[in-house]
């Protein structure tokens, strides 16, 4: 059981001001994912390059680490089984047009360079991108939500 995944998800500048944090996060909680920490905050430059270095020389690297400071994020960790691939799922690929209906960029978004949300696309990226935005001390894993007792239940 991967029930031990975390993945960092962020509500983009784009998404806070269209006022979809809400629907965003009813998503992931009805899906059964446990909400360990969350945020609101301007993205720094630095933030920006840490989480973006991957993109670093590509033509929409600019416009990305613009994008992502233009206006306050909701950043959040998310753990679940398999919740890395499974948040992707719930976000849709890139650009919107792309997305399978009912996945959140399909639903919300129209165009990939304003997607309204993020998500880690590895355990590695995970890690990393947690980092940049938490303390370990800030993930309040010590409780515990239905699913991890539905998935509890499959190891008996
Ligand atoms: P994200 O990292 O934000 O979850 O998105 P992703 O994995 O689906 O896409 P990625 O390739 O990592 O790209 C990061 C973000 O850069 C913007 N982008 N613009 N203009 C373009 O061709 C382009 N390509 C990507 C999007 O905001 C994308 O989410
Ligand atoms: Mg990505």
């Amino acid at each position: 059981m991967h029930i031990e995944q975390k993945t960092f998800i962020a509500v983009k500048p784009d998404g806070v001001r269209r006022g979809l944090v809400g629907e965003i996060i009813s998503r992931f909680e009805r899906k059964g994912y446990k909400l360990i920490a969350m945020k609101m905050l301007d993205v720094t430059r630095e933030q920006a390059a840490k989480h973006y270095e991957e993109h670093k020389g590509k033509p929409f690297y600019e416009r990305l680490i613009e994008y992502i400071q233009s206006g306050p994020i909701v950043a959040m960790v998310w753990k679940g089984y398999n919740v890395i691939e499974g948040a992707r799922q719930l976000m849709g690929v890139t650009n919107p047009l792309d997305a399978q209906v009912g996945t959140i960029r399909a639903d919300f978004a129209l165009v990939k360079e304003y997607n309204v949300i993020h998500g880690s696309d590895s355990p590695e990226s995970a890690e990393r991108e947690i980092a940049i935005y938490f303390s370990p001390d800030e993930l309040c894993d010590e409780y515990e939500n239905m699913a991890e007792i539905v998935i509890e239940k499959l190891d008996e």
